[in-house]
This record gives C-alpha cells, sequence and structure tokens, in this order.
C-alpha cells in the first residue's frame, strides 16, 4: 500500500486561536497523545511575537516537557531571527517560516510586505542550515485572501518556488479561509507543479466550507504525498458556530484508508487524541 504522511498541526495552528489561555500541561498532554500515535512531525510550538498571538507564548515550557518519541520531529514556527533563536534554545527538531501569496495577508500577519518578509526569512534560513535544522515552508492565502480576494496561481507560484530557493525542504500550501473549490484549487497545483515537483509539496487546508477532504483528494491525483491536518479538526473559531477549523486529521485518515493508502497512523489512539483535543477546546465540534 502507498504510503501519505499526515503531518499534525494540532499543538499549534489548532490551539494558536484559542480564546482561552490553555495551559501548559493540557498541550503537554495533547502532544505527548499524538507521539504515540504514529506522526513522524508535529507542530507544536510557534516563536512569534506574544503580543500577536498570546496562546503560544509557552512554546518553549511546551517543548521542554514533552516526552519525545523516537524519530519524531517536533516543529516550530519561527518568523525571524528571534523567533530562531527560541526555537534553537527550545530544542525544536525543525522550523518552519512562512509567507502569504498576498500582500493582504502578509501585511496583517506578519507586518511587512511580501518582499520584506522574504528579507527576514533569508537571515533564519541561513542560520537553520548552520544550526543543521531542516526548514519547512507555508505558504498562505494560496486561493482566497481575507483581504485582497481570489489569488492569482502565478502568485502562489513565485512564493513557493522563492521558499523552495531559500532552502525548505518542503512547502506546505495553506488555503487559509478554506474556501478554494476542488477545481480553483486544481488550478493552483498546476501552476505550482510547474516549478516544484510533488514531493516538495504539502496540502495544508482549512475545512470551513467543508470541502478539504475533496481539495485532498485533487491532490493526490497530483502526486502530493503529505496533507497537514489537526485533530479533533481544531483550529476553527469556538465562538462562530459551525465554523470549522484545519481539516480533522480522523477524517484525513479515514477517507486516505478508503482510498487504499496508509498512513501508518493507530486510530484508536487518534480517536482518544480527537476527544482530548475538543475537550481541551472546550466546545464541541462543529
Ligand atoms: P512587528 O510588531 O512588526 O515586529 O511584528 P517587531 O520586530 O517590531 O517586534 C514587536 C515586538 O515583538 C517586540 O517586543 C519584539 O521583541 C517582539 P517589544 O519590544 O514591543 O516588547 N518580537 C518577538 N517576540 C517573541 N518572538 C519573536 C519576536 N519577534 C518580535 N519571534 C512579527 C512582526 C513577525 C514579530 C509579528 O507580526 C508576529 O509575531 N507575527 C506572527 C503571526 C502568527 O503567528 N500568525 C499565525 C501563524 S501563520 C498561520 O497560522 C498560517 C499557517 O497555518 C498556514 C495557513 O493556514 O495559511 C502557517
Ligand atoms: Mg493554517
Amino acid at each position: 500500500m502507498e504510503q501519505v504522511e499526515i503531518f499534525e498541526v494540532a499543538p499549534r495552528d489548532g490551539l494558536q486561536n484559542e480564546k482561552r489561555l490553555i495551559p501548559t500541561a493540557e498541550k503537554i498532554a495533547l502532544v505527548d497523545l499524538l507521539s504515540q500515535a504514529g506522526f513522524r512531525r508535529i507542530e507544536v510550538a510557534s516563536f512569534v511575537s506574544p503580543k500577536w498571538v498570546p496562546q503560544m507564548a509557552d512554546s518553549a515550557e511546551v517543548l521542554a516537557g514533552i516526552t519525545r518519541g523516537q524519530g519524531i520531529s517536533y516543529a516550530a514556527l519561527t518568523p525571524n531571527v528571534k523567533g530562531l533563536e527560541g526555537a534553537i534554545a527550545a530544542r525544536a527538531d525543525e522550523i518552519a517560516i512562512f509567507a502569504s501569496a498576498s500582500e493582504g495577508f502578509s501585511k496583517a500577519n506578519l507586518n511587512c510586505t511580501i518582499d520584506e518578509s522574504f528579507d527576514r526569512f533569508a537571515p533564519v534560513a541561513e542560520a537553520a542550515r548552520e544550526a543543521g535544522l531542516p526548514v519547512r515552508g507555508y505558504v498562505s492565502c494560496v486561493a482566497d485572501c481575507p483581504y485582497d480576494g481570489q489569488i492569482d496561481p502565478a502568485d502562489v507560484a513565485r512564493v513557493a518556488e522563492r521558499l523552495a530557493h531559500l532552502g525548505c525542504y518542503e512547502v506546505s500550501l495553506g488555503d487559509t479561509i478554506g474556501q478554494a473549490e476542488p477545481v480553483r484549487l486544481g488550478q493552483m497545483l498546476d501552476a505550482v507543479l510547474a516549478v516544484l515537483p510533488p514531493d516538495k509539496l504539502a496540502g495544508h487546508y482549512h475545512d470551513t466550507a467543508g470541502r478539504a477532504l475533496a481539495n485532498i483528494e485533487v491532490s493526490l491525483g497530483k502526486g502530493l504525498r503529505v496533507f497537514d491536518a489537526a485533530v479533533g479538526g481544531l483550529g476553527g473559531c469556538p465562538y462562530a458556530p459551525g465554523a470549522a477549523g484545519n481539516v480533522a486529521t480522523e477524517a484525513v485518515h479515514a477517507r486516505l484508508t478508503e482510498l487504499g493508502f496508509t498512513t501508518g497512523l493507530k486510530p484508536d489512539i487518534l480517536t482518544k487524541a480527537a476527544t482530548y483535543a475538543r475537550q481541551i477546546r472546550g466546545a464541541p465540534n462543529a
């Protein structure tokens, strides 16, 4: 059976928007459960400004408190050199730099233009290479931007290629607001695949409009074999009924299994982790 990897992002993307400041011990318990589920990579931390994302302010404590599973890479977001220094001190196994395909989101998320964000990422990537840390790249707003509207696939391809040129071993394509229809998502992938091979790409689809699984199927057809997901579908706004977050890991696992792929994950532990994730969010999953 062919392997597809799910890159687990619940402890970071899933929790970062939560209004309740989740106790560090609960984050550690979630990561420890996930470590038993069979993931090879888990994004657990984010060394960003605590003024911008208060929920991630205890990232160093989370990395210090988890029980590290053998062969698992614990990943952290790093927007600048200060973030990289924090990630190295906390012994993250890999880091991620995150760019946007749209100027509006770059400004809102990083307080700078796309070009300026790359000026900041270059020294991060170089220092990470010197420290022997693999660097992953994200492109946000690959289909739609909440500020700039629909995004030209050529803009996504250009940003993805720039991340690869900085040395990112993989570029994760984010449908940040989860509005892409499968046809449009496929057109975006065609543009990116003209500049990067499928084994350098991952799909990161939010499930806001309920199309993430369909978009994963389109991506599989184009050769992608890595997808980001969050147990329990964490990542939606708990105060917006019906708003979904990241595509749920357990749903991706189930669909991939139906399609004849293997994920290497243990379904019983996934179920436990999903239940726990929804519990610490304190709201029933939409
Ligand atoms: P800024 O305000 O322009 O930066 O923010 P600054 O350099 O002027 O710094 C402001 C303050 O933040 C200073 O502190 C810095 O020291 C501090 P002060 O002097 O005011 O006390 N600071 C930091 N503190 C800790 N760690 C750091 C750091 N850097 C500066 N690394 C900045 C620019 C990039 C810092 C800010 O915009 C930021 O932190 N943005 C991060 C936003 C974020 O985390 N968004 C969520 C992740 S992206 C995402 O979720 C999308 C993704 O899932 C894919 C998808 O779905 O599309 C990946
Ligand atoms: Mg995301």
